[in-house]
């Protein structure tokens, strides 16, 4: 805090105090920290009550070096989780967040979690520092699960990979790296979007514009908006795609779909920018899951792909995850490993150990990595009946007509809703269902027993709110 000093006039000592009182509602006053000083017979205090004449004061007050800085609005999806903490009604849904809940809507940490922590505790591992590119044994494993251990790209060392902290972060240290070597280079981004996508080119300054993606008409792809917005983009843009299960709509290219669009990006001579968030969690397949990049990769192009372990491993708070960048030779890999090696060093020095040693351990175990499929399966399996459960609630119960079939199309812990703004806001405050308010709702989140509930609050928001 700042002591700054602030004149004032007034009639009488007295109404010194009323000054002070005022000032306590604008300025944070510590205790002690206002001195009046009373220019006209000052030092007695006994003449201080007689006097009528005109007195000034001079007040030190503590104002916040602070005080220009606005309150920053909830963030869209970690906020939600905030708002519903706050109700007490026990209706309540959560369904805001991309985070797995049991059928009790419990969180749950996976069985083989627990294994590969016991293995960790047994070996009395250590917390020493990490290289600055993380753990070598992660590094390895999960390069190796994107792309298939006897992928060319790992055989001949072509894959720079840096452990990031989780998506948010190796997307993060892609979009610096992109700052620094491709300026005035513009990522494009699915329209809509992840909301943290743009927080993380703006606060990079990494130019960005957005393709067409979603059709509010059909609640599907507009596929010949996106090709052609990838096509009018200029020539070596970074294009951001979703791995698979994208965020928010849960719509994703289908296979020719996909031949297409890396058709266009090779044309262009664009970079493709994957963010993989869910592979094994979308279908339940890890190889299916990645084959959209698998693809990319066979085509010999260079490309980006950041991955996350919160969602099919629920790492969620062990923030482990890591950028990957195929290069077209070893030796440029390497260069470019060093440089996000220099990004990350001023940022956070090092990454953490914990996830990452559990992913090592889990991968790079037969037995336990077979446990971690069966979970896998069973949790994206858990979606899969929620998913059709409200799909089959909401068909019963609306007698209009609408056809809610888009639900089943689409893929992964979300349902994008077609629900708008106000539709949504009735959602929370009607009904005490959280969601995004681009109408995104996480069946990660739901249960079968709530599926009739959630569907009487979609129609009626659906229905009844414009
Ligand atoms: C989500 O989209 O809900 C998750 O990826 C959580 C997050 O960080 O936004």
């Amino acid at each position: 805090m700042a002591s700054t000093m602030i004149s004032l006039a007034s009639a009488t000592p007295s109404a010194s105090l009323s000054v002070q009182e005022t000032l306590k509602g604008k300025t944070r006053l510590g205790s002690g920290s206002v001195s009046t000083l009373f220019n006209k017979e000052k030092g007695n205090p006994s003449n201080k009550k007689k006097s009528f004449g005109r007195i000034s004061m001079t007040v030190a007050v503590n104002v916040s070096r602070f005080e220009g800085i606005a309150m920053a609005p909830p963030d869209p999806i970690l906020g939600v989780s905030e708002a519903f903490r706050a109700d007490i009604d026990v209706k309540k849904l959560n369904l805001g967040v991309g985070a797995y809940r049991t059928e009790e809507l419990q969180p749950y940490v996976l069985d083989v979690v627990k294994k590969a922590e016991n293995l960790m505790l047994e070996r009395g591992e250590n917390k020493e520092y990490l290289p600055i590119e993380g753990l070598a044994a992660f590094n390895k494993v999960t390069a190796e699960l994107l792309f298939g251990a006897d992928n060319p790209v790992i055989e001949q060392q072509r894959v720079a990979t840096v452990q990031g902290l989780s998506g948010t972060g190796s997307l993060r240290l892609a979009a610096a790296l992109i700052e620094r070597y491709f300026p005035g280079a513009q990522v494009l981004i699915s329209s809509p979007t992840w909301g943290n996508h743009k927080n993380i080119f703006n606060d990079a300054r990494v130019p960005w514009s957005e393709y067409r993606y979603y059709d509010p008409k059909t609640v599907g792809l507009d596929f010949e908006g996106m090709i052609s917005d990838i096509k009018a983009a200029p020539e070596g843009s970074f294009v951001l795609l979703h791995g698979c299960a994208h965020n928010p709509t849960g719509i994703d290219p289908t296979p020719e779909q996909w031949e297409k669009i890396a058709d266009v990006i090779q044309e262009k001579n664009h970079i493709p920018f994957f963010d993989v968030a869910y592979q094994g969690f979308a279908s339940g397949s890890l190889d299916a899951d990645a084959s959209s990049v698998r693809l990319f990769a066979a085509r010999g192009m260079e490309l980006l792909v950041a991955q996350s372990y919160s969602k099919n491993l629920g790492l969620y708070a062990e923030r482990i995850g890591a950028i990957n960048v195929v290069c077209s030779s070893a030796d440029a890999a390497a260069r470019v490993k060093s440089q996000l090696k220099r990004i990350a060093r001023p940022m956070y020095s090092n990454p953490s150990v914990h996830g990452a040693r559990i992913v090592a351990n889990v991968v790079g175990d037969p037995a336990l990595f077979n446990e971690w499929k069966a979970e896998m399966e069973m949790m994206a399996g858990r979606i899969k009946n929620v998913r059709q459960k409200l799909f089959d609630s909401l068909s019963a119960k609306d007698k209009s007509g609408k056809d809610w079939s888009f639900i089943l199309k689409q893929i992964g812990m979300f349902s994008f809703t077609g629900l708008n703004k106000a539709q949504s806001d009735n959602m929370t405050n009607k009904w005490h269902v959280y969601m995004t308010k681009d109408g995104r709702i996480s069946l990660a989140g739901l249960s079968l027993a709530k599926c009739e509930y959630l569907a009487d609050a979609i129609i009626d928001s659906y229905h009844n709110v414009s």
